[in-house]
């Protein structure tokens, strides 16, 4: 099915039917907070993580991404490891791994009564079908900006003795 159907529009249906609808390599970004663990029962949905795992695979276009937000329950005093198992399967299925962050939260459940520190994150596993296409990474002011040195400046990173080569460029305004 050709995606422009679906472009801004809010679809409501269990995921992976929807996903079938959709040709293969049309989908940019996909971010999502799956249910985990079982933790909660969200009125009969069930939720077959291998076949959206799959499916997400199918939909995503080559330098795509999915950022796939996710926790663990706490069973019998373990963290079940199921964020990291999800992970790796992601990876088994072709998926990279670009990156491993953590979303904050701001009301983390206290542990006070427990032998463990309040857990204050969920994972934000940030999944690419090759290499990423398009990273706007976040820019802050540089302290020197426009600073030029009057000297050079070491550009030789390897292991043996440093040369100096280059003039060093001024400092540019972001980094
Ligand atoms: C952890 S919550 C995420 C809530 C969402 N981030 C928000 O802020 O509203 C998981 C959501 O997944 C939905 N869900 C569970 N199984 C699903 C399925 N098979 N297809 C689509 N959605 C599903 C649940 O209804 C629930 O809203």
């Amino acid at each position: 099915m050709n995606i422009e159907k679906y472009l801004n529009q809010i679809i409501e249906g269990n995921c992976v039917e929807v996903m079938k609808q959709f040709d293969n390599d049309v989908i940019d970004l996909t971010v999502t907070s799956p249910p985990y663990d079982d933790l909660r029962n969200y009125k009969g949905y069930v939720f077959p993580f291998e076949d959206i795992a799959k499916e997400l695979f199918r939909i995503t276009k080559q330098g795509g991404v999915v950022v796939w937000v996710v926790n663990d329950a706490t069973i019998e005093g373990s963290e079940t490891g199921t964020s990291f198992k999800q992970a790796l399967y992601f990876k088994e299925i072709g998926f990279n791994l670009h990156d491993t962050m953590i979303f904050r939260k701001k009301n983390p459940i206290p542990q006070i009564y427990r032998k463990r520190y309040n857990n204050e994150f969920e994972f934000m596993f940030v999944f690419s079908k090759g290499v990423v296409k398009t990273h706007n990474q976040i820019m802050v002011d540089s302290l020197h900006v426009g600073l030029q040195l009057n000297g050079t400046t070491y550009k030789n990173y390897s292991k043996n003795e440093q040369v100096r080569e280059k003039m060093a460029n001024p400092v540019k305004e972001k980094k």
